[in-house]
């Protein structure tokens, strides 16, 4: 099995290449793409460096799988061109999540969707998708009929020059002057928490807003879902958190609640108060699953729970994920 990973050289196509690394799958050939800029420069793989191609010299090798971590535009350009040479491309980006004739795949939620036929899959936003694995066995059991969610997210999750940005910051604080800022953020994010991630849109909602306002209902099939979101930047390395506010149609048990979670595959229950036993960004880095915990009756209305849902960003949040829907590509022969 060939399989491109473009972006190789990012915050996302890094973990990639460790994740494909871990999950062992059966990779014959490797091919790293990146930029023009970035042609020839060397990434490890499996103890072995591997030389980045160009894009138009990975389409002419016709991996099977391509992964693709590059942002939007690379996206929208080229995952046709590998799509016509026969390549199956699960894309990081937001370019293809909304477009009705793509699937859009957490695959704990919905890979039984996936078809032969599909080409270009989308991969979801990195903080709907650990929302999504919280609220998807929640509202078959209970029925949702509203969500507010706040994000904290980590600077990871805009790129390699957001964690620059955050780390210069941090050593002209030690040392004043010390380290050219070449700031991506709209305002020092040290020692801040920017209540803007990603640009303005419609309704003075942001993007990555309107992603967990409407991603959730293609991913859970139900287009009745109401979710309100206000993502905040904050100036962590790694692992978004979310506060996340459900109300139920229907009266639920709390103890049953914590049972459904515990037994849902790819979340970890950490919810112990007295024991201060609760999810947190730190300990999430590294770790595929996704994290909930400070499960609470919202004690101000019926049929309403509060709880903190925290993943890396990196890995569930995007790496583990799509190298899970090449999973079940392969192992279902969809490929
Ligand atoms: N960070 C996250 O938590 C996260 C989560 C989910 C989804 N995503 C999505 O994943 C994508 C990558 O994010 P990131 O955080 O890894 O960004 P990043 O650190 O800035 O990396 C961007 C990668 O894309 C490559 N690239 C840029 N332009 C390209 C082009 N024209 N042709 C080929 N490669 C090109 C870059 O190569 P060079 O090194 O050569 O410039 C680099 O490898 C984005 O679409 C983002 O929305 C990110």
């Amino acid at each position: 099995m060939k399989i491109a990973v473009v972006g190789a050289t990012g915050m996302v196509g890094q973990v990639m290449l460790k994740v494909l690394e871990e999950r062992n799958l059966p990779i014959t050939e490797l091919i790293p793409v990146a930029s023009e800029k970035s042609v020839g420069k060397k990434v490890s793989y499996k103890g072995k460096e591997f030389s980045i191609v160009s894009m138009d010299t990975a389409i002419s090798m016709k991996p099977e799988i391509a992964i693709f971590s590059a942002g939007g535009n690379t996206s929208l350009e080229y995952a046709p061109k590998f799509a016509e040479v026969g390549t199956v491309v699960i894309d990081n980006s937001s370019a293809w999540r909304m477009d009705p004739t793509k699937k859009l795949v957490v695959p704990e939620i919905n890979a039984s969707e996936l078809t032969k036929e599909d080409k270009i899959i989308a991969n979801p936003n990195c903080s709907t998708i650990q929302m999504v694995m919280v609220l998807n066995p929640l509202h078959k059991k209970y029925k949702i009929k509203r969500v507010i969610v706040s994000t904290y997210q980590s600077v990871s999750g805009t790129g390699k020059a957001a964690v620059d940005q955050l780390n210069a910051e941090i050593a002209n604080a030690v040392n004043p002057g010390s380290v050219e800022v070449n700031a991506v953020y709209p305002y020092q994010i040290f020692k801040n928490a920017l209540p803007q991630c990603d640009v303005f849109y419609t309704d003075d909602y942001t993007k990555e807003e309107l992603k967990l306002m409407n991603e959730p209902k293609k991913i859970m099939g139900d287009d009745s879902l109401k979710i309100t979101a206000t993502a905040v930047r904050i100036p962590v390395q790694g692992g978004h958190s979310e506060s996340v506010n459900v109300e139920f149609e229907n009266e639920f048990d709390l103890a049953e609640v914590k049972e459904i979670l515990a037994n849902t595959p790819g979340v970890v229950l950490q919810d112990d108060v007295e024991n201060k036993v609760y999810p947190m960004c730190f300990y999430s880095e590294g770790k595929d699953e996704v994290f909930v915990g400070r499960i609470r009756r919202d004690i101000s209305q019926p049929n309403t729970l509060n709880c903190w849902i925290v993943a890396d960003n990196l890995r569930k949040g995007a790496a583990t994920n799509a190298v899970q829907i090449a999973e079940y590509l392969i192992a279902n022969g969809l490929v």
